[in-house]
């Protein structure tokens, strides 16, 4: 019987279920809260914080099959694709994970069960074989003990370079967080080792297959180097479903499983050219449509940086295989529907979206067709204008960077005028940019991150303002300590607190904290894990921990902020019923000056549109409406179908703000009681941030009509300088435009025989030298277009010449150099620029036959410097 990719989700879930596991939902490709990754690239992703200690989860044991993009950062497949039968940069990671509940023998014994068990999996025991950290012989033990397994299929896994706890075995997240030693499954797809006595000494070994990787999560890797002890030993276990699934389909490589079958069969279809042996190209594009799609349906769109800028290389890659492939049209979009009856119950959330997504896609590869042709371009003339027979590495690197020009193509086309490439030219531009990147991409570790949290914070601040609190930690530095002096800056942590700490959007709240006469002045509040951190200063006396103190939020910030909370999500509203569903929220920003708010939208706003918006919710704030909230469980809250964010990290239990049923939002945020307290909605501003993406700027209440009556006092302002009154104030204007344009008009027609003038008068001053006309000059109060001008009419009516033209402007000289071509032999226009900036300052330069300057300030050496270059000039043409 075939088994389907499909069966193998649900076999997997259905395993870990009989064994008491939750079964959760995959996270969202982009890690939420976490600044430490670009990509979610492992099934412990989402659960970071419990394995820090940070946060509980309700279950003690999990199991999921989480979508996992590993394309960046410490793992990254991307350049494998194509070349390797075994990765992709999108994939699914079944996985289960334990929090304190079993640790390795369980683990393990599970693992060994679904594998080998006749009811599972049914894996030959003979073909699988494992790999141990070196330091951990508890493991070892369980596999020769336990699982019976014979000692030449356990291998001690070492660390590399002699690093310590740097090894293939030895797992991790990323640079921080949290890891620990491992023990990896694999599976021997040969015959050559089965059965026999090599000690499997190495995974490189042809044909083993990593299926299954579990990891004992004991320690934290801090942002300085040291490995933390976790508070609760845990389990983290990683199964690549397409490698899992190609043994079970007993297949030769991923690619050839039947989610690839049904893509690639697709691809043939749409390029009947295509070169079915060109298998690279092929793989690459099966599976980079899957990423991209993915991608693009988690609101990623292509753009020229950060994720959306790994978007896009990933779909240029795709296309650019295409192209050498012999592919010339649109096709890549069309993947999609195949895409999704592959990925069946895991394409959800593309189905929901492929009409964007396919659009988006298509207009890359339009675009990506335009860069080609542009591409050729400028090779074409980069050849023409060669001397040698080899193409240097930088401009090979730039048509691949800038032109997304694969090499391939560029060898090739190089090949028809018989030339050759630079390759290690090419490779160290590339290695050069990949440094700068890498720089520039490294997020940001903030240390306020770690600090060492170990109280947990409970917020009350949705309906108290003012409480009494008791001081749990000082943090100085992200150092903590006992007790906070006059001046300084810290952060603290209280067992409760009524200020809001910035999260969806919402900025975190001010205010002061206060015993008696010290006071702390509040700037800001932040999540840190279970902690709430007030970030602020020391403004009088001593603040010590375990104090009693009274914590109190500036309660008129917090009302503006509420109510531009509220009113965005009226905006979100009004929005989704003008333009649609899919008009998903991008980010928000809510402060107490003003709100913004980006969401995904084709098409352009007018002001009517802006009218409208703007109209609808003032009705409802008109309309005072209360705005309610309330509690629910996530899960409930989702199959009501209640507006959530993507990428927003929702606790099990949520709080639903509704306005009537115009408005029900799951947010964390606060809000105004009624909307009548909004008071008005005005928006000030609306453009497109990125292809796809606009963005409303808001403000609301007493800002709002500040902010018209501003716009009225502009408009009277204009009235009273027209002398116009309301009614014929545009009609004044106009006017006057039509004035303006008859008079430049008219400037123009004078200043033409002003210089008509000036060039006669500067002629006459011509000296004619063995038939060479020579004329050096200062204008007075001219500019340097002027002189540009001039020096062109007057190079017209002098043959052989040589015209140096200068004038004064706020102090600064400028000057104009033109020399007839045919003298050029013997003297030239830079040379002389250079001569007169050498004398009195400034910079310019040009060619031997015309050159300029500008900016010296000694205008009393102009005269003689003028002078000087005359004898030298007419020196030169005696000779
Ligand atoms: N987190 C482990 C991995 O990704 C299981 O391999």
């Amino acid at each position: 019987m075939k088994i389907n990719t499909n069966d193998i989700r649900k076999m997997f879930l259905t395993f870990f279920k009989k064994k008491g596991h939750e079964i959760m939902a995959s996270s969202s490709l982009i890690p939420e809260n976490d600044s430490t990754l670009l990509f979610t690239n492992a099934g412990m992703n989402q659960f970071k914080d419990i394995f820090l200690g940070q946060n509980k989860n309700k279950y003690t044991r999990v199991a999921t099959i989480q979508k996992c993009l590993r394309t960046g950062g410490k793992h990254n497949d991307l350049d494998n694709i194509g070349y390797s039968e075994n990765h992709h940069t999108f994939f699914e990671m079944l996985g289960n994970f334990s929090f304190g509940d079993y640790f390795k023998k369980e683990a393990i014994l599970y693992a060994w069960e679904l594998l080998t068990s006749e009811k599972w999996f049914n894996l030959n025991q003979n073909r699988l074989w494992v790999t141990v950290y070196h330091k951990d012989q508890e493991t070892y033990n369980i596999w020769i003990n336990t699982i019976k397994l014979p000692k030449n299929k356990v291998v001690f896994i070492k660390d590399n370079k002699n690093s310590q706890f740097n090894s293939d075995n030895f797992w991790q997240m990323g640079d921080y967080g949290p890891c620990g030693p491992s023990t990896e499954i694999f599976y021997d797809t040969t015959n050559a080792y089965l059965n026999n006595s090599i000690n499997y000494c190495t995974n490189t070994l042809k044909g083993q297959v990593e299926i299954w990787n579990i990891v004992f999560m004991e320690y934290n890797r801090t942002y300085d180097g040291q490995l933390i002890k976790l508070p609760i030993p845990s389990v983290d276990t990683g199964m690549g479903l397409e490698r899992i699934t190609r043994i079970l389909q007993n297949k030769k490589s991923n690619y050839e499983i039947d989610i690839f079958e049904k893509i690639i069969k697709s691809i043939i279809q749409f390029n009947p050219n295509i070169n079915i042996n060109e298998k690279k190209s092929i793989h690459i594009i099966a599976d980079h449509i899957r990423s991209a799609s993915f991608l693009i349906s988690e609101n990623i769109l292509p753009s020229n940086e950060g994720r959306g800028y790994v978007l896009r290389r990933i779909i240029r890659r795709a296309l650019r295989h295409a192209y050498t492939s012999g592919m010339n049209k649109l096709f890549f979009y069309k993947l999609v529907p195949t895409l999704i009856q592959a990925m069946e119950e895991e394409s959800l959330l593309i189905k929901k979206r492929e009409k964007i997504i396919q659009n988006i896609l298509k207009q890359e590869e339009i675009q990506f067709n335009y860069t080609i042709s542009r591409g050729i371009k400028l090779l074409k003339s980069k050849i023409q204008k060669m001397k040698g027979k080899i193409l240097n590495g930088k401009t090979i690197f730039k048509l691949y960077d800038t032109f997304g020009f694969p090499i391939d193509l560029t060898a090739d086309f190089c090949k028809e005028y018989n030339l050759k490439i630079d390759y290690e030219g090419f490779k160290k531009e590339m290695s050069l940019q990949k440094k700068q990147t890498r720089k520039s991409n490294m997020f940001k570790n903030n240390h306020e991150l770690y600090i060492d949290i170990k109280h947990h914070s409970i917020f009350v601040g949705y309906n108290k303002y003012e409480i009494k609190s008791t001081i749990q930690q000082i943090f100085v530095n992200g150092i903590s300590v006992k007790k906070l002096t006059v001046g300084e800056s810290g952060i603290i942590i209280l067992n409760q607190t009524p200020f809001y700490p910035e999260s969806g959007g919402q900025i975190g709240d001010i205010g002061i904290i206060l015993k008696d006469e010290n006071v702390f002045e509040v700037k800001n509040t932040k999540k840190h894990g279970i902690g709430i951190g007030h970030y602020g200063i020391l403004k009088s006396g001593e603040i010590n921990i375990n104090q009693l103190i009274t914590a109190k939020i500036n309660i008129k910030n917090r009302i503006l902020i509420q109510n531009n909370h509220s009113a965005t999500h009226l905006l979100h509203s009004t929005l989704r019923n003008i333009f649609g569903e899919n008009t998903v929220q991008k980010g928000s920003l809510v402060n107490d000056s003003y709100l913004r708010f980006d969401f995904v939208c084709y098409q352009k706003i007018t002001i009517e549109i802006i009218q409208k918006i703007e109209n609808i919710i003032n009705y409802y704030i008109l309309k005072n409406i209360p705005i309610n909230t309330t509690i629910d469980t996530f899960n409930n809250a989702k199959q009501k179908g209640i507006l959530a964010l993507f990428h927003e990290k929702y606790n099990d239990i949520v709080r639903i703000v509704s306005i009537n049923n115009y408005s029900v939002e799951l947010c964390g945020g606060t809000h105004s009681s009624h909307t009548g307290n909004i008071g008005l909605f005005k928006i000030i501003n609306e453009k497109s941030i990125g292809s796809g993406i606009r963005r409303i700027e808001a403000i609301t209440g007493k800002n709002a009509v500040k902010f018209i009556q501003k716009k009225e006092i502009e408009i009277k302002n204009i009235i009273n300088i027209l002398n116009a009154n309301e009614n014929n104030v545009l009609d004044k204007i106009k006017i006057l435009i039509e004035k303006n344009k008859i008079l430049e008009k008219k400037i123009e027609y004078f200043t033409e025989i002003e210089l008509i003038n000036i060039k006669n008068q500067l002629i006459k001053k011509n000296q004619l030298i063995n038939n060479i006309n020579i004329l050096i000059e200062n204008v007075h109060n001219f500019n340097i277009k002027l002189l540009r001008t001039i020096i062109d009419k007057i190079k017209l009516n002098l043959n052989s010449s040589i015209i140096i033209l200068t004038t004064v402007n706020k102090n600064k000289i400028y000057f104009i150099i033109n020399i007839s071509k045919t003298l050029n032999n013997n003297i030239q226009a830079n040379k002389i620029a250079k001569k007169i900036i050498a004398h009195i300052g400034g910079k310019g330069g040009g060619n031997p036959s015309l050159s300029e300057g500008g900016g010296g300030e000694k205008i009393e050496l102009l005269s003689s410097t003028l002078n000087n270059i005359k004898q030298w000039i007419i020196k030169k043409i005696n000779q």
